[in-house]
């Protein structure tokens, strides 16, 4: 192996840049040159896209500074590029000769489930050898026990929970917060635990909107004569006919028992911030682990964390593992995904603590 190309796939997160830096520097030190896909696969469309990376000439905050300095890949149909002029590029066709004239022999990956579930395709046609890194605040990709970017958008939505926390005090206010999360729930429920919310509403459970009044007014106001606190929904879950999402109907059902109420989402600002120790170890051991791999010759991996332990599993493992479902963000695309496990002990952690979080024994 003598060239590895580095695409960051899918949406930013925090850490990526950190995998960057370590990917770069892992391979130098076997005298391996490392190549930035900027914008991800369609990056082969122009060579002004495709850089020479460094280890000396890296930004002095990779560690620190959430997002990509390679930018992400495209969002949808990765495999056709659509012209201004209405022509499309078959963009297997194109990576594959482009990646191949520059002489690049390996490529690693960071994305997330979508990413990954089109992977296959995409690397069986070219046949070039490579290695995928699980990055996602969403924590839903199958086989791994933690994705590179979690941690950080765990604190960045903390600091959102901690900041609402003395204003509702202050007013006696409820306020119902809007997690992030697409259909998975890992995000809402820690944020909810780490962020003091007195509900907690995640995809994977049910739940009652009149039950989670009552909870609120018996086991908040009534019980400790507190007259304020939060509820954090996740962006996923849905209220069933018609199916939409329970937030508004949340905070009015709130405000129709009496109570004052606003709502909050933090969006996009759990993608940022200062990259967390935990997102920064993580990235590095992914990073190096997967130039590694490829040194060693194998292809076709996902670097995952299983039980403290940094591993890899194939991508007929990783597919096992998830369960096929359309993607909430790209319409006529199926992911691999991996839901909250309702059998965690965060579950019961919720529970002894007296949170209300959906219609669950
Ligand atoms: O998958 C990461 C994520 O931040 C989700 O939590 C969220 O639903 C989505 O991306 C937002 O996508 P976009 O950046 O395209 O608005």
């Amino acid at each position: 192996m003598k060239k590895i190309g580095i695409i960051t796939s899918g949406g930013d997160c925090a850490g990526l840049n950190a995998a960057i830096r370590a990917i770069v520097i892992a391979a130098d030190k076997i005298g391996v040159e490392t190549y930035g896909f900027i914008g991800g696969q369609w990056a082969v469309l122009d060579d002004s896209k495709i850089v020479k990376l460094f280890p000396d000439s890296l930004p002095a905050d990779m560690l620190k500074s959430a997002g990509t300095i390679l930018k992400v890949g495209p969002v949808g149909d990765p495999y056709v590029f659509k012209c201004e002029n209405g022509d499309t590029i078959d963009m297997l066709e194109a990576f594959d000769k482009k990646v191949k004239e520059l002489g690049i022999d390996a490529i690693i990956m960071t994305g997330g489930d979508g990413s990954f579930s089109l992977l296959k395709k995409f690397f069986n046609y070219s046949g070039i050898p490579f290695v995928a890194i699980p990055k996602t605040i969403d924590l839903d990709v199958p086989g791994t026990d933690m994705t590179i970017g979690f941690d950080t958008a765990l604190n960045e939505l903390m600091h959102v929970m901690d900041n609402l926390q003395t204003t509702v005090a202050s007013h006696n206010r409820f306020i119902v917060v809007e997690a992030m999360g697409r259909t998975c729930g890992w995000l809402t429920m820690q944020g909810g635990i780490v962020g003091g919310a007195d509900a907690i509403i995640v995809p994977e459970i049910p739940f009652s909107i009149p039950n989670l009044v009552s909870h609120i007014k018996e086991n908040v106001i009534k019980k400790y004569n507190r007259h304020h606190g939060l509820i954090i929904v996740a962006e996923g879950a849905v209220e069933e006919n018609p199916k939409k999402s329970p937030v508004k109907d949340i905070a009015k059902a709130l405000s129709d028992a009496g109570l004052e109420v606003r709502t909050v989402a933090p969006g996009h600002l759990q993608r940022g911030g200062i990259v967390s120790a935990s997102d920064r170890r993580l990235a590095t051991q992914f990073a190096v682990y997967a130039v590694d791999l490829l040194r060693q010759g194998k292809s076709g991996k996902l670097v995952v964390l299983q039980c403290n332990e940094i591993k890899d599993i194939s991508e007929e493992d990783f597919a096992s593992l998830g369960k096929y479902h359309s993607d909430l963000n790209v319409t006529n695309q199926n992911v691999y995904t991996a839901g909250m496990d309702i059998d965690d002990n965060i579950i019961k952690t919720a529970k002894g603590l007296g949170i209300y979080i959906g219609e669950i024994d």
